[in-house]
């Protein structure tokens, strides 16, 4: 047998800092559909998924709730899992960024990058907040202000290295612009990213940090990390054994035929993507599809904080994993945003799953059952009146089959659907009940009846990548076999059984009340939430030992000034009764410098020393929220430096 041709699929890979939702479950979906179709149409697929895992957001959510990033993450990374085990989604490979290999692959591509000169080491420029220990860049920042706390942020400088990316532009240029190639779509992408990035002028791309920890080494550096997109982007590499030795498929599946995503990271793979493959001399994705986004009311991108995230495991549980792979895939014009609503997930459902093809399959196997015992005779009375049917279901695969692998999914269903309403049109031209009570028109009833069930069997063979748990039922009710069930038998008329037997099953699609089932849902979905306090809500109760570990102390402010560049820090010379130490503490907008000398305040003494703006600071001085604001506990001036605080 000749070997099968491979196709290679990836999705983003997610970010594990919250649990997936139904934004992650289209892009997921929509891959899922097309694999299935691909090895449906003989091809050595491989669909790769998987998580997104270092970074600064996750090493604060982490520290949030008292424990390590890699403890974090592997607990959403099992929810990503089980939810895509729920969705029947049929990935090969699930990369993690935190996986040996992909380290590994990381490493070595970072070095490599290096030593051709592709990579250079600089000084990176941003926008820093100090209590987030966040850099963000000048279109990051909200109203000028740092995006996570809301709080001011100076202007700060760290070293880092560069990748240049600038050097590219004129080849990124070309690809996007070539028409044979097709790289990106929709096309509307290709002119943003000319646009709004290209012509402006690329900047290189700052590639590694120092300011948090939770990520790549760099082999050569090591207080530097790997920053976000050569960790991320080269998953798509690692994960088949590039500069790794725990896989071996990189000959054979690279380069991919699909990366799909939604638009807010095209530009990564349109541009930094392809320029990292330049500078490593390895051959280019082929195709990378940017769909639009599932918003929410407001029209923005679906967000946890909005307390708007649909649960796809409740829309399983009530309504089936076909109807919402349905829905999300009918719906979602490709390139355009879908408002989410449920509303239409049950109006679309009952149109087109209950009514159009849930009621084709029942009705057409109730007849054959009633007039024919669920056997349909041999001889048959094909006439002209088939033609129609038949030369549009002759049609459709290839109409099908070019959707989906362009991601254009509503298009091909609805041509599906086209076909499965000009069915049910056959029925009530046909009028079979009418054919039953005359003897002799047994052979065309049976031909009528043999002509729906084909109908049936060639539509649902091009529904299974989109409802891979329903077409089987659906094949099994009509005597559909393995035999005549392969993505292309879709193409061929008559290829049941001329004396097919079929089987009453359960019904497909039950119809939802609409009305009834917005009210339950309503019912179940969260509440909204009493105003929030300003208190921190109360921490878990901990064991004495933690308690012990830290060591309080009494300490006297010996100098005390403004740290420059930064309206948050103050920098301390404090006696500890041992001796002096520095210390920093973000609280320059409550204090002048001068009037805390001399003021004995309560420190913890036994924290690592950690780099605020250039300045080592050796502990922490305590402070107690007031107002807006911060005040420190001080002491009276009889209280020793050094003395124990228990
Ligand atoms: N980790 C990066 C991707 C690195 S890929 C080398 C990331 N992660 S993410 O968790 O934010 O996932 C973004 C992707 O999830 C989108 O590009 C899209 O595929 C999917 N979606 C997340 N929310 C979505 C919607 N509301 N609507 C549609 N897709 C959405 O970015």
């Amino acid at each position: 047998m000749a070997d099968k041709k491979p196709f290679y699929i990836t999705t983003p890979i997610y970010y594990p800092s919250g649990n997936p939702h139904i934004g992650h479950c289209y892009t997921t979906i929509a891959c899922d559909c097309v694999a299935r179709m691909k090895r449906m149409q003989g091809y050595d697929v491989m669909f790769l998924t998987g998580t997104d895992e270092h970074g600064q957001k996750i090493e604060k959510k982490a520290q949030e709730e008292g424990t390590t990033p890699k403890a974090y993450v592997d607990a959403i990374v099992e929810n990503f899992k089980k939810l895509w085990a729920r969705l029947g989604i049929s990935y090969d490979r699930y990369v993690r960024t935190t996986d040996d290999y992909h380290i590994k692959t990381v490493q070595n591509i970072f070095e490599k990058l290096y030593k051709d000169g592709w990579i250079y080491k600089s000084e990176y420029k941003g926008k820093y907040c100090t209590p987030c220990e966040s850099f963000w860049t000048e279109s990051q920042l909200v109203d000028g202000k740092c995006p996570d706390c809301g709080r001011d942020v100076t202007d700060a400088s760290e070293e880092a290295y560069f990748f240049k990316l600038s050097h590219f532009a004129p080849k990124l240029k070309e690809l996007l612009l070539d028409e044979e190639k097709n790289f990106l779509n929709p096309k509307s992408r290709v002119n943003e990213m000319i646009h709004n990035f290209i012509d402006p002028g690329l900047q290189d791309l700052c590639v590694s940090r120092t300011s948090f920890t939770w990520g790549i080494p760099v082999t050569f550096d090591e207080k530097h990390i790997v920053y976000v997109w050569i960790d991320a982007l080269t998953n798509y590499i690692s994960a088949m054994g590039f500069m790794n030795d725990t896989y071996n498929d990189y000959e054979k599946y690279w380069p991919a035929d699909m990366h799909v995503m939604a638009k807010e990271i095209v530009r990564f793979h349109s541009l930094i993507w392809p320029s990292i493959l330049m500078a490593l001399g390895e051959p280019l994705p082929k195709k990378v599809y940017g769909h639009g986004w599932i918003t929410f009311g407001d029209g923005g991108k679906m967000s946890k904080s909005k307390g708007n995230v649909i649960d796809p495991f409740v829309l399983c549980d009530r309504y089936g994993v076909d109807a919402l792979r349905f829905h999300l895939l009918r719906e979602m014009v490709f390139g355009s945003d879908m408002p989410y609503s449920n509303e239409m997930m049950f109006n679309r459902y009952n149109a087109d799953l209950a009514n159009d093809l849930g009621n084709l399959v029942s009705r057409t196997v109730a007849m054959a059952i009633k007039y024919f015992d669920g056997t349909l005779p041999v001889d048959k009375e094909f006439t002209d009146a088939d033609n129609d049917l038949v030369s549009q279901l002759d049609a459709l695969q290839p109409v099908v089959s070019e959707a989906f692998e362009t991601c254009r999914f509503s298009d091909g269903l609805e041509a599906i659907f086209r076909v499965v309403a000009r069915a049910n049109k056959y029925i009530d031209e046909n009028e079979p009940w009418k054919l039953a009570k005359d003897e002799t028109a047994k052979p065309r009833l049976a031909a009528v009846l043999y002509n729906l069930l084909d109908a049936v069997r060639r539509v649902s063979i091009l529904l299974t990548p989109v409802m891979p748990h329903t077409a089987p039922q659906i094949f099994e009710q009509i005597g559909a076999t393995e035999e005549n069930t392969g993505w292309y038998d879709s193409e061929k008329k008559y290829l049941l059984p001329a004396d097919v037997t079929v089987k009453k099953g359960p019904v497909l699609f039950p119809r939802i009340d609409v009305e009834k089932e917005l009210a339950e849902l309503e019912a179940l979905a969260p509440k909204k939430e009493e105003p929030a306090s300003d208190l921190e809500p109360l921490k878990e109760l901990t064991k004495f030992d933690n308690f012990a570990a830290l060591d309080l102390r009494a300490v006297k402010v010996l100098e005390c000034e403004n740290v420059p560049k930064s309206d948050k820090l103050l920098k301390f010379k404090v006696n500890d009764g041992f001796g002096e130490r520095q210390v920093l503490s973000g609280i320059a907008k409550y204090y002048k410098p001068e009037d805390l000398i001399g003021k004995t305040l309560a420190m913890i003494v036994n924290l690592e020393p950690r780099k605020m703006m250039g300045f080592e600071s050796n502990g922490m001085i305590l402070s107690v929220k007031h107002g807006d604001g911060y005040r420190v506990i001080e002491f009276p001036d009889s209280v020793k430096p050094g003395s124990d605080i228990s």
